[in-house]
C-alpha cells in the first residue's frame, strides 16, 4: 500500500498568541491535499490554544516530551498531559535539542518509547552534522540514532522518521533530491534489515532542512521522500503549498 504523504510543520520557538492564532485561521481557511497527512508544532505554551482552535484534520504536535510519567521534573511535560490535551504527536530528537541541550541519543530512544507507550505518534529526528558528512559517516551517524531507538521500541508504526541534515537547517541550503533519497533509502534499507519488512515497507521518512514551496516538489518526486519536516517556511502562509506539493 503506498505511504501517505506527510508534512510536519515545526515552529520551533517561534510565535505569539496572535501570530499562532493568524496561522491556524490561515490553515483553517486554506485548501489542503485531502491526500497529506498534517501535522503542526508550535511551542508548548500554544498548544491547547492551536488544538482549540485549528480544524479538525490537522493534527497538533508538542516539540518534546519527557520520559517519566509523573511528578518532580522541574519545566517537563509529560506524555499523559499531552494526551489530556488532545495531543497526539510529538516530535523528538531534533538536532536543535541534541546538540545545543545534549540530549543522548538513549535518552531520544527512552523518550520514544514513552512516548510510544502513551499512545502518541513520533516524529523522529535524526541527522548529520556537515563536518560528519564531509568525513563520509552520514549512514554510520542516522543508523547509529536509529539502532539507539531499535534498543527500546520494538513497533515503528507509529514512528515517522525525519531526516534533517544539520547543516541543511536554517541555512537555505536544502539538500539535493540527490542527496536526500540516497540517505532516505539508506534508512529505508536500515528498516528492513533491523526492524522488519513491514516497517521498511511503511514506515514515512520525512525530509527536512531548508524545505520551501520553491523546491518541495522536485523533493516529493522522490522515491523514498514521503513528506516534509518544515521550519521557517511552517510559520508563512506558503506552508500550504507545501503541504500541496504532491498535488
Ligand atoms: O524540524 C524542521 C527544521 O529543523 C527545519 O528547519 O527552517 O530549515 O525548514 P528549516
Amino acid at each position: 500500500m503506498p505511504r501517505q504523504f506527510f508534512v510536519g510543520g515545526n515552529f520551533k520557538m517561534n510565535g505569539s498568541v496572535d501570530t499562532i492564532k493568524g496561522i491556524v485561521s490561515h490553515l483553517n481557511d486554506a485548501k489542503v491535499d485531502s491526500n497529506t497527512e498534517v501535522v503542526i508544532a508550535p511551542p508548548a505554551l500554544y498548544l491547547l490554544l492551536t488544538r482549540e482552535h485549528l480544524r479538525s484534520g490537522i493534527e497538533v504536535a508538542a516539540q518534546n516530551v519527557f520520559d517519566k510519567p509523573n511528578g518532580a521534573f522541574t519545566g517537563e511535560i509529560s506524555v499523559a498531559q499531552l494526551k489530556d490535551s488532545n495531543i497526539t504527536w510529538t516530535l523528538l530528537g531534533h538536532s536543535e535539542r541534541r546538540v545545543v541541550l545534549q540530549e543522548s541519543d538513549s535518552f531520544v530512544a527512552s523518550k520514544t518509547k514513552a512516548a510510544l507507550d502513551g499512545g502518541l505518534g513520533v516524529i523522529l529526528c535524526i541527522g548529520e552534522s556537515l563536518e560528519q558528512r564531509e568525513a563520509g559517516k552520514t549512514i554510520d551517524v542516522v543508523t547509529a540514532q536509529l539502532s539507539a531507538v531499535a534498543k527500546e521500541v520494538k513497533d515503528w508504526s507509529k514512528i515517522v522518521i525525519a531526516y534533517e541534515p544539520i547543516w541543511a537547517i536554517g541555512t537555505g541550503k536544502v539538500a539535493t533530491k540527490e542527496q536526500a533519497q540516497e540517505v532516505h533509502a539508506a534508512i529505508r534499507e536500515w528498516l528492513g534489515k533491523e526492524v522488519s519488512s513491514e516497517a521498511a515497507d511503511n514506515t514515512r521518512i520525512i525530509y527536512g532542512g531548508s524545505v520551501s514551496e520553491k523546491n518541495c516538489r522536485e523533493l516529493a518526486q522522490e522515491k523514498d521522500i514521503d513528506g516534509f519536516l518544515v521550519g521557517g517556511a511552517s510559520l508563512k502562509p506558503a506552508f500550504v503549498d507545501i503541504i500541496n506539493a504532491r498535488q
